[in-house]
């Protein structure tokens, strides 16, 4: 199929920076001027992703703890998640160990970066400064003639935040990314946990749409979806690609990580898992012998 035919799907933006560099003051920000947290009273549930919807209609997803196993896991299997990686700069503080650290990962990825240069609204600011560290350490920014694009922002005036989703908003023009909204839908595990409602996983649809009633296998867990809520904690009825969403339902708890398979009916997700079991039974008895 011609990739160029499928529908278009919000990017999925990762936020990595040094400690205390603002990466949570950003996206605390990104998520209070969102349209859909104001729709619902600002009254958001943390579940390590969320979905900003502009007031132009156009959405981006933030990953909000790059430092989350999950990542980690999920690129070990080959799943680069994340579209883009916004690299959090303090620009009282600039290039240091974690800046880095995330440069390193975004490479490794090979996923495109958008650096933020924050805190521009302190006396003690040197962008200058951070520029010529950045360049020092590889980073191809713009004003030195590459295509790496530099916003400065802060993330406690709010300066500079529109220009950083415009930048985002252009670069996934550019990247063009789309995905198939229909056929069994697949999606990754980014965090789980047993709430007060259930066992819940926080899952980002990568293809395909979760609708309630579904059948699921992550790793070799099996689930009907019960509840889809969105991160606002309001029950939707479907979970498009690109959406971060949170499913009630499993069987056991899933853990970050894991690749989640829709199945087309309850036998066919049971067989895979228990042909799932099997595989990692033979395989530890092969190692045991080993
Ligand atoms: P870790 O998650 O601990 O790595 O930190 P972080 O990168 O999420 O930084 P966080 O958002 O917690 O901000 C660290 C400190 O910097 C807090 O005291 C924030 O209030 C402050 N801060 C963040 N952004 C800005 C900014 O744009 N301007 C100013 N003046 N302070 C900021
Ligand atoms: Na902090
Ligand atoms: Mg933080």
């Amino acid at each position: 199929e011609d990739p160029s035919s499928l529908p278009p799907r919000p990017p999925v933006v990762t936020i990595m920076g040094h400690v205390d560099h603002g990466k949570t003051t950003l996206l605390d920000y990104l998520r209070k001027s969102s349209v859909a947290a104001s729709e619902h009273g600002g009254i958001t549930q943390h579940i390590g992703a969320f979905s900003v919807k502009l007031s132009g209609g156009k959405q981006i997803t933030f990953l909000d703890t790059p430092g989350h196993a999950a990542f980690l896991t999920m690129r070990q299997r080959g799943a680069n998640v994340t579209d883009v990686v916004i690299l959090v700069v303090a620009a009282d503080d600039s290039v240091k160990p974690q800046t880095i650290e995330a440069l390193k990962h975004a490479r490794a990825a090979k996923v495109p970066i958008i650096v933020a240069i924050n805190k521009v609204d302190k006396e003690s600011a040197r962008i200058d400064l951070v520029k010529s560290d950045l360049a020092n350490n590889g980073v191809e920014i713009e004003d030195f003639g590459g295509d790496v694009q530099v916003v400065c922002v802060s993330g406690k005036t709010g300066q500079g935040m529109g220009d950083l989703e415009e930048s985002i908003l252009s670069l996934s023009e550019i990247l063009d990314l789309r995905a198939e909204q229909d056929g069994m839908a697949e999606g990754w595990v980014l965090e789980s946990s047993v709430k007060s409602i259930g066992r819940a996983a926080t899952v980002l649809v990568k293809r395909g749409t979760l609708r309630k009633g579904d059948y699921l296998v992550a790793g070799k867990v099996f689930a009907k979806i019960r509840v889809l809520r969105s991160e606002a904690g309001v029950e939707i009825d479907e979970a498009p690609p690109g959406t971060p969403v949170e499913i009630l339902g499993w069987r056991d708890l899933p853990d970050a990580g894991d690749q989640v398979l829709q199945a087309p009916d309850e036998d066919k997700a049971r067989n895979a898992i228990e042909y799932r079991i099997e595989l990692s039974e033979r395989g530890e008895a092969v190692a045991q012998m080993a």
